[in-house]
């Protein structure tokens, strides 16, 4: 038997026999009024007073009068729910509807503010077991996607929520919401056995998220792709029992546990086709989990359907480790460029060197033509990269973006963004801020600037902060040609040219005074020299601004530059 293909059959018997599953089950306390809508939440630590074992939050809750099948309880909502809002976050750029059922975010607003009590005092260097059964276990998950979304935003370190026989909790968009965030997803194993009506009762229209062990008396099966858990759970559905038939999960665990550590093995283990482990891995697990009798092996449309799930959500997974890939081709390219713009600092400066640049030259090693290729896959990298974290759950005003990400995108953003521009504008195109800037610099810009901690104004590459710097000196320069040019043109125009003119200036010794303009743009024949020598000529010999004084006193500009050198160095 190949192993590989044993994988999770595996990792279900290990789940069931490591004990915690049970242990887990045993913290959830008897539910004490079937009848009654309401919630209930026990906190149990073990370890003793050293508080060093897990603490487990256990979720007991009921949905009045036990007919959970009626329109109201299965309805699911926005997760904006007008009178509670406290799921918002779930929402994401591609979707904004996010449902919940409605049954849950209601008992979960029932006890709201005895959850905050308790949020309040959850420690997270110490592991976190957060529990239910029924609905319980949906509260559960939402208790937990609170304390992901709050307390644990800034960690590496999760919560564990196990969940027992609970309904599916919301739908599609809800899925996608959380499996954006591979930390969130791996958060969630819900058990589910075959002789429990309650997580069936709403599978339409729901869409699972997490881990999911199906249990049965004869074995047990994890399944990780949202499709085939509802497929599954569809299947395995057994003939209408009556009514909320209670589940001991935990009798049922002990004895798969037992069962387990007996055989060691499932026994069908003959009953398949040994030339396709793949098949026959998927065969075994859905005996176990009686998913498919042994007499149906042959023709049962489940194995192929589960197989082509778990082949699509593989390949999606397999996606997320070609970007890391990704991100070490990317490093190099950067380097790539840096390296480039020291050549060029004599030859023009960055900006200038790669804007004129004959094709050809081959003298710096790195040939324009290399560099384009550079540009190009950094850009097709940063596109997708941006619009993936823009497509996270979000709350209000923040970005899920990570700051290791932000402060690579920030220094890409000001390495690339100048050559785009230099493209943009070779190509006689006019405007770049408004209609030739691509939407992922401006939200990379938008990020850098709503970051709690701003990127420190690292000068490793001197190059200058505002990624469109030379887009204001290229619309500077073309002011300048306007005003100059004898047309028969209005008042107006003039007047809105010479005011853009001043705001250009006093831009730029804004930026001079905060030591932001790399030294490398006031070299000769750069495009601002150019725009310089325009501008002294259109405002005459006796014009006098800040800037007029900084440009015509040597020693104040090499101040300055000196200055700015030493603190690239330093
Ligand atoms: C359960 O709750 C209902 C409604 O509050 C109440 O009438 C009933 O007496 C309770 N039953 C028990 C056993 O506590
Ligand atoms: C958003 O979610 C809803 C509900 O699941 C779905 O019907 C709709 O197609 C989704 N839209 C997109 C753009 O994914
Ligand atoms: C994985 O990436 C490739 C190319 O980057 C793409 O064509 C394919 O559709 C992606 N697969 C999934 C499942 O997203
Ligand atoms: C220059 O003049 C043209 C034509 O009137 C106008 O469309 C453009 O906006 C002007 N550009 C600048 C930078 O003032
Ligand atoms: C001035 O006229 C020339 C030639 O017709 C034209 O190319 C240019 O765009 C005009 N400039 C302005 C500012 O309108
Ligand atoms: C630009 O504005 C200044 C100050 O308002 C004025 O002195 C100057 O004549 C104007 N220049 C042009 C070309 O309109």
């Amino acid at each position: 038997m190949n192993r590989l293909s044993n994988g999770i059959l595996d990792f279900a018997n290990m789940a069931v026999c490591s004990g915690l599953l049970v242990s887990t089950y045993d913290a959830i306390p008897e539910v004490k009024n079937e009848t009654q809508n309401v919630c209930s939440v026990t906190c149990k630590d073990s370890g003793g007073d050293s508080g060093s074992g897990p603490r487990t939050i256990a979720f007991v809750c009921c949905d009045g009068g036990g007919d959970s099948n009626t329109n109201d309880d299965i309805s699911l909502v926005d997760s904006g729910y007008a009178s509670f809002p406290m799921f918002v976050f779930l929402k994401t750029e591609v979707n904004r509807s996010v449902s919940i059922r409605k049954a849950a975010i209601e008992l979960f607003a029932s006890i709201f503010d005895q959850l905050s009590v308790l949020k309040d005092q959850i420690d997270i260097n110490r592991p976190l077991i957060v529990t239910g059964r029924s609905l319980g276990g949906s509260v559960a998950s939402l208790f937990t996607l609170w304390l992901l979304d709050t307390i644990y935003l800034k960690t590496s370190k999760t919560p564990l929520c196990l969940t027992f026989g609970s309904p599916l909790l919301g739908d599609n968009a809800l899925q996608r919401a959380i499996s954006e965030r591979p930390t969130w997803i791996s958060c969630f194993l819900h058990v589910i056995s075959n002789q429990d009506q309650v997580p069936r009762f709403l599978a339409r229209g729901h869409m699972p998220f997490g881990a999911t062990l199906f249990i049965s008396e004869s074995g047990c099966a994890c399944f990780e792709d949202p499709q085939s858990i509802l497929e599954l759970i569809e299947a395995t559905s057994l003939a209408k029992l009556e009514g909320s038939q209670f589940i001991d999960y935990g009798s049922m665990l002990k004895r798969l546990k037992y069962k387990a550590i007996r055989q060691g093995k499932i026994e069908e283990a003959d009953a398949c086709d040994i030339s396709d482990p793949v098949k026959c891995g998927i065969t075994l697990q859905l005996l176990a989990i009686e998913a498919i009798k042994p007499e149906n092996i042959d023709t049962s449309p489940l194995i192929l359907s589960i197989r082509r799930n778990i082949e699509r959500f593989r390949k999606g997974k397999k996606n997320n480790s070609d970007q890391t890939k990704k991100l070490n081709e990317v490093k190099v390219y950067m380097a790539c460029m840096g390296w480039y713009k020291k050549q060029s600092k004599n030859q023009g400066g960055y900006y200038d060197c790669y804007k004129t640049a004959e094709s050809k030259s081959k003298d710096q090693g790195q040939t324009k033509e290399d560099l384009v290729i550079y540009q190009k896959k950094l850009n097709k990298y940063w596109e997708k990269t941006v619009k993936d974290v823009d497509r996270m759950p979000k709350r209000e005003g923040a970005t899920s973006i990570r700051p290791r990400v932000l402060y690579a995108g920030t220094n890409y953003r000001r390495m690339v963004e100048p050559l785009d521009i230099a493209v943009y504008y070779r190509e006689g195109n006019t405007d770049y801020i408004n209609k030739g800037r691509s939407q992922h610099y401006k939200l990379l810009e938008e990020w850098e600037k709503s970051s709690s901690k701003p990127a420190e104004r690292h000068k490793v590459s001197s190059t200058t902060e505002d990624s469109c710097f030379w887009a204001h000196v290229e619309e500077a320069l073309i002011a300048c040609r306007n005003l100059t040019e004898e047309n028969d043109t209005s008042t107006e125009d003039k007047e809105s040219w010479n005011k853009s003119l001043f705001r250009f200036e006093a831009y730029v010794m804004s930026l001079i005074r905060m030591h932001t303009l790399s030294p490398e743009t006031f070299q000769e024949g750069s495009s601002f020299m150019k725009w310089w020598e325009k501008y002294k000529t259109l405002r005459g010999i006796s014009y006098k601004s800040d800037l007029t004084g900084f440009m015509n006193n040597k020693k104040v500009q090499n101040d300055l530059l000196v200055l700015d050198e030493y603190k690239i160095l330093s």
